[in-house]
Order: C-alpha cells, then structure tokens, then sequence
C-alpha cells in the first residue's frame, strides 16, 4: 500500500492500461466481435480511471499532505497546519496532526520562556557561576563571574579551566570536587585594579542519572563585605579593650600603691586619688560613649521626635559649654535663625552640638573663636560649628568619623577624649537621614555641618 502511494499518479495510469490490456487479451477467445470487445474495454478503462482519480484525490493527495505537515513539524515549525474539510478518518487525523502541532507549540513557548527565565537567573545572580565538564572544560561563565574576573564569556567557554584561570585555590577547588566527589568550599582574596575582593567560592559535582561525575558547577560569593564587617567588630573589640585598659592599669597602680603602708606622704596621696578620679572619670566616658553608641545602633531604635525651636535648644547647649568656653578665653558666637523650628529627635540634637562644640573647644588653642550656626534652606536644617583652632590634615579627614580614631591620640587623650565623639554624631545623623561635612585646614581652623530634614516624616 506504502509503495501504491508513493507512484505517481501516472504510473497508476499505466498500470489500468495493462489491466486493460490483460482484460482485452483474455476476453479476445470468448468474443470475437472486436468492437463490442474495444467498447467494453475503453468502458474498463473509463472506469477504472475514474475510481483511480477519486482513490488519488480522497486518500493520496490528503496523505501526501499530512506526511508534509507532520515533515514541517519534525522540523520544528509548529504553526504548520493540515486541513481536511471531511469528518472521514483522514479528517480526523487532521484534527489530531493539528491538535498535536498545537500542543508541541506551546510547550516551545513555555521551554522557551522557562529557558529565559533561567538565564535571566544565572546572568543576574549575585555570585559567579562556572560549568566545567569532566574533561576540565570549561561550558559557560555567567555575567558576575566577568565582572570579577574580567575578559568575556568567549575567553573562557571551550577552554581547559587551568589554562584559563590562573587562581590556585580554584584549580584545587575543582580537583577536590572531581576527586572527592562533594562539595568543596575555600576562601581566597582577588585582585581587581586596586580593589580587594574577598570571594568564597564552593565547587559542587554534577553526577547523571548514572551516577557518574560529568562536572562540576563553580559557585563564587562575593563576601568582600562581610568579611570587612568581621573586620570591623575585630577591630572595635581590640580597640575598646585597649581603650579600657589603659585607665584600668593605671587605677589599679595608683590603688596598689596608696594601699602600700610605706607612703606616708598625705599630699602624694591626694594627687594619686586625683589620678585615680580622672581616669575612673575617663572610664565612665567610654562607657557612656559605647552605650549611646549602642543603643543607636539597635534595631529596633526609634527616635523620639518632636518640633522644636532650635534657639531655645541653642540657649541650653550654650550654659552646658560656656564654662568650657571661658577657661580656654575663647570668644564664642551664635547665630540662629528666630523662631526656627526642627521636626527630630531634641536630645539626639542637642548632642551633636555638644560633641562638635567640644571638639572645638578641645582643638582650638586659647583665645581662638568658635562659632555655632544653625540654618534653613528650602527641605533642610544645617548646624555649623566653625572653629580657628589647629585644623585637621587632609589625610586624616576621611577617618575622623571612625570610631576611637584620633589625628594625634597623646593630645585628645589630655582633653579626655575617648575618640567616639564623631562616630556618635555620624550615628545621629544617619538615624535622621541626614548629612555631614568636614572642612578643615591644618593651623587655620574647621568647619563641621550637618544637614538634617526639615521636617521628618517618620515611616
Ligand atoms: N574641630 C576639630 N579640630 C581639629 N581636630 C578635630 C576637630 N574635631 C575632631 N578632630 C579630630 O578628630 C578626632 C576624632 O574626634 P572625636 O570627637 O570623634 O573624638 P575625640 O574628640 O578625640 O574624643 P571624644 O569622644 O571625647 O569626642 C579627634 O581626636 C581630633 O583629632
Ligand atoms: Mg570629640
């Protein structure tokens, strides 16, 4: 039947003439009138020809068609269509070549959206990613990947991974992977220019249904953040151990040696219990700084907030520093807008002013001049205390603000500074949604400000 169909359509005119020809030859003994015998055989041939062309149109050419529709398919071109107008059995599988077309369309789509899905994923993900095969190929690099290690995905997919990278930890990341057939997690530092990466990277093995190693898939975290948070809290630990323990051995000493029953002089005795105040004073600073600076820092800190006006705040924060002010006989001026008024939290105010007036009565030498100003723009408060005292070095400007750090640590160690002022009011000031800024010029004086909203919307 296969190969009827396949012949075309006059190859089958061919074979009814045979037919014919056979009919006519067999029918030659019986009937010996010749024009009966051509009558009947052209009347065959009509009919048999007649049948052919309705056999070729209804089956063949419609078969001829499906076959094509079902080519166009395998193809991969799902919106070929096949139609039958008759609901015979070769109408109906038109319906089902069309129904099949149908669905193998939408399942392209939905793989094709599931593939870009995923691909949009893997580009977008924050950690580099790498495929290896099991030969050491390398298949793909996603986007971050080349953002951290540079070049383009090109000169890295199709290589061997040792001749591409040239990272130890990595090499020995896969060779782990490979051989011990886990996950194998490291640590390495990575240069960029002059910045300093830290990456964890973690080579995981990809097994098939066999359970048989066909490569590995590379995981790169960027943890180059969290690993300065560690660093900071390593450091604010020794920084304030440090800090403590200075004030601490030195009461210790002065304690011990008013204990020892060979010192017999009353007025050494009062100058060590003097010694044993101001440190125990000092201590109480830093511990006060380190709560403040604490509480601030919680999460669940909430600011009390309430409109206030800034000259009456002004006037309370003048009789704190006044006394200060007059020892070192420094002329202190103010200068507030009238009936300004501030939406924000007035303690945490008032103590930004105090840490920045501090800071310019401790680094401003006798007879210098201080200067508060308090502002408003169009959104903004700005508080300004401007100073002609010894200035800050340009170096150590970006510092300031870090907790216990001191320009010259002997001198605000005389002036009781603990070094947390500054952090205290950056602290403040974020807490508002603010922003701060330094000018300074060593010998000729500095110029902190602080910008706070106006009026604070608290969410
Ligand atoms: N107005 C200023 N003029 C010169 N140097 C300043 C001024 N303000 C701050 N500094 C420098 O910045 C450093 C950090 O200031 P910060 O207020 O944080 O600490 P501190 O004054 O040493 O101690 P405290 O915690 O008691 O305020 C100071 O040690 C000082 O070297
Ligand atoms: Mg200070």
């Amino acid at each position: 039947m296969q190969f009827l169909f396949r012949k075309p359509i006059f190859g089958y005119v061919i074979g009814i003439f045979m037919v014919v020809a056979i009919t006519g030859i067999l029918l030659s003994v019986l009937l010996g009138n010749y024009v009966t015998l051509t009558a009947v055989l052209f009347i065959q041939f009509i009919i048999l020809l007649l049948f052919l062309l309705h056999f070729h149109e209804r089956f063949i050419k419609p078969i001829k068609k499906a076959t094509k529709t079902v080519d166009e398919i395998v193809k991969g071109n799902y919106r070929a269509r096949f139609h039958h107008p008759s609901g015979d059995s070769i109408g109906m599988l038109s319906n089902k070549i069309n129904s099949l077309a149908r669905n193998l369309s939408e399942l392209s789509i939905q793989e094709q959206m599931q593939s870009e899905q995923l691909s949009t994923i893997i580009e977008n993900t924050q950690s580099g990613l790498v495929l290896i095969d099991s030969k050491g190929y390398i298949h793909f690099v996603n986007g971050k990947f080349i953002s951290l290690f540079g070049l383009t995905a090109k000169d890295y997919q199709g290589y061997l991974y040792y001749d591409v990278l040239d990272n130890e930890i990595i090499h020995e990341t896969v060779q782990k992977t490979f051989l011990y057939e886990r996950n194998v997690k490291e640590e390495f530092t990575h240069f960029k220019g002059i910045d300093k990466f830290y990456i964890e990277i973690v080579g995981a093995p990809i097994f098939n249904d066999r359970n048989m190693l066909k490569g590995a898939v590379l995981v790169l975290y960027d943890i180059t953040e969290m690993k300065k948070l560690e660093l900071m809290r390593k450091d604010f630990v020794a920084n304030v151990s440090h800090e403590l323990k200075t004030p601490i051995t030195s009461i210790k000493g002065f304690a011990e040696t008013l204990l020892d029953n060979s010192m017999p002089h009353s007025e050494d005795n009062k100058e060590f219990l003097e010694i044993i105040y101001k440190e125990s004073h000092r201590l109480q600073l830093l511990i006060e700084d380190l709560l403040i600076l604490s509480r601030l820092e919680k999460e669940n800190f909430q600011l009390v907030l309430t409109t206030f006006n800034v000259k009456e705040l002004v006037r309370e924060v003048k009789l704190i520093v006044e006394h200060k002010m007059k020892k070192k006989d420094l002329s202190f001026s103010v200068d507030v807008e009238e009936g300004l008024e501030l939406t924000a939290d007035m303690e945490k105010i008032k103590q930004i002013m105090i840490n920045l007036l501090d800071n310019a009565i401790n680094y401003t030498p006798e007879k210098g001049r201080v200067n508060l100003e308090v502002k408003r723009s169009d959104d903004t408060v700005s508080i300004q205390v401007k100073d002609s005292g010894i200035g800050i070095e340009k170096d150590a400007l970006p510092r300031i603000f870090e907790r216990f750090y001191r320009v010259d640590k002997a001198r605000s160690r005389n002036t009781g500074g603990t070094g947390l002022g500054l952090a205290i009011v950056k602290h403040i000031v974020e807490v508002h949604d603010g922003d701060i800024q330094i000018e300074s010029e060593p010998g000729q004086g500095t110029a902190v400000t602080v910008y706070l909203p106006k009026v604070r919307i608290d969410d």
